[in-house]
């Protein structure tokens, strides 16, 4: 059995008198243990909606309008709350919210921090707790007697350090990090997604690494699914979508990223920007921005289709366009 199975799951947000914003408009995927899906698409596409729907962590006006969030073979949205919260949420499935780094009380001490969060989820005394804050702080690479510090003598690094020791505090099965190092510079980028990595490796934990930035999903991910507009645009293991793009839509997030083997290649970007949520394009809702769109995109909405063995494309045209390279100036 499949640690985590998502089956044709949408999740919409409602507006009033407006309608829904198709955020996550039917996904589906699966995970095994100590296995690694990246998630990569520009910002407003979905990602983090995604990972709260996984967390069954919806805000009052979202809805879970189709769809299952299997874990361990049991839909988390057909469970109570309460056991949600006693013996699912943070113990079997975790996250690392996208911009949590910098939501850490300033003035509370990162020990008690941890500690809180802590003793929120499982029975033990503040002793345990603070001693629990502190091999976690030494988990993650920061020296135990720092519980005593407050988050404003962290560098960035350092915080996002600890938001992920409290993901792990409670030994999850599945972890989700959602941006973990957009805002910090490149060496600290480095830095966290080493430790990111030797967890993972250590605790054989499945993680689901979301990031807009493709190099960050290159490095980390078994398999990769590329999302545009709410949907999975491709799939397929890591080596297949990145070497062999077949949706004209990775093709045009890999040619914004400098090669660094390979022949130096002019950077190109994507024309425009992902398209309101409330009221989708009909047809390839990619289709306003895809240099290789026909009538029929504008008309019919492809499906995931499994293009090549185990790698999945959402284009009309993938098997013709194979090969063929991003070229809009
Ligand atoms: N609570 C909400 N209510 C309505 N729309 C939302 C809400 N949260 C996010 N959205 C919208 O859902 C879409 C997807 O957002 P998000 O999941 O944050 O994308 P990403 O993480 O890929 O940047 C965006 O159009 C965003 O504005
Ligand atoms: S279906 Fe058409 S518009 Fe959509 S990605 Fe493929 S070629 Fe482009
Ligand atoms: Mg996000």
């Amino acid at each position: 059995m499949k640690v985590l199975e998502v089956k044709d799951v949408k999740m919409y947000y409602e507006i009033p008198f407006r309608g829904y914003v198709k955020a996550v408009d039917g996904i589906s995927f699966s995970l095994d243990a100590k296995e690694s899906l990246g998630i990569v698409g520009e910002s407003g596409c979905g990602k983090s909606s995604l990972g709260i729907t996984l967390m069954r962590l919806l805000p009052s006006n979202g809805r879970l309008v189709n769809g299952q969030v299997l874990l361990d073979g049991a839909n988390i949205y057909d469970l109570p709350e309460d056991r949600l919260r006693k013996e699912i949420r943070w113990k079997k499935i975790s996250m690392v919210f996208q911009g949590a780094m910098n939501a850490l009380h300033p003035i509370i001490k990162v020990g008690e921090q941890i500690a809180e969060a802590i003793m929120l989820h499982e029975e033990m005394s503040k002793e345990e707790a603070w001693k629990r804050a502190g091999d976690l702080l030494e988990l993650v690479g920061i020296s135990r007697d720092r519980v005593d510090n407050y988050p404003f003598e962290f560098s960035g690094g350092m915080r996002q350090r600890v938001m992920i020791a409290m993901a792990l505090a409670l030994n999850p099965a599945i972890l989700i990090a959602d941006e973990p190092t957009t805002a910090l510079d490149v060496i600290v980028q480095a830095q966290i997604l080493r430790l990111i990595k030797d967890l993972q490796e250590k605790f054989g934990i499945s993680l689901i690494l979301i990031s807009h930035d493709v190099s960050v999903i290159a490095e980390m991910s078994d398999y990769v699914a590329v999302m545009y507009a709410g949907m999975f645009q491709e799939y397929g293991s890591a080596k297949d979508v990145f070497l062999n793009p077949l949706h004209p839509y990775t093709k045009g997030l890999l040619s914004s990223v400098p090669s660094v083997k390979g022949k130096p290649r002019r950077l190109a970007s994507i024309p425009g920007a992902p398209p309101n949520l409330l009221n989708p394009p009909k047809g390839c809702r990619f289709a306003p921005r895809c240099p290789f769109a026909r009538d029929k995109c504008f008309k019919e909405e492809p499906e995931l289709r499994e293009v090549e063995p185990g790698h999945f494309a959402r284009c009309h045209y993938a098997e013709e366009l194979r090969g063929v390279e991003w070229n809009v100036r």
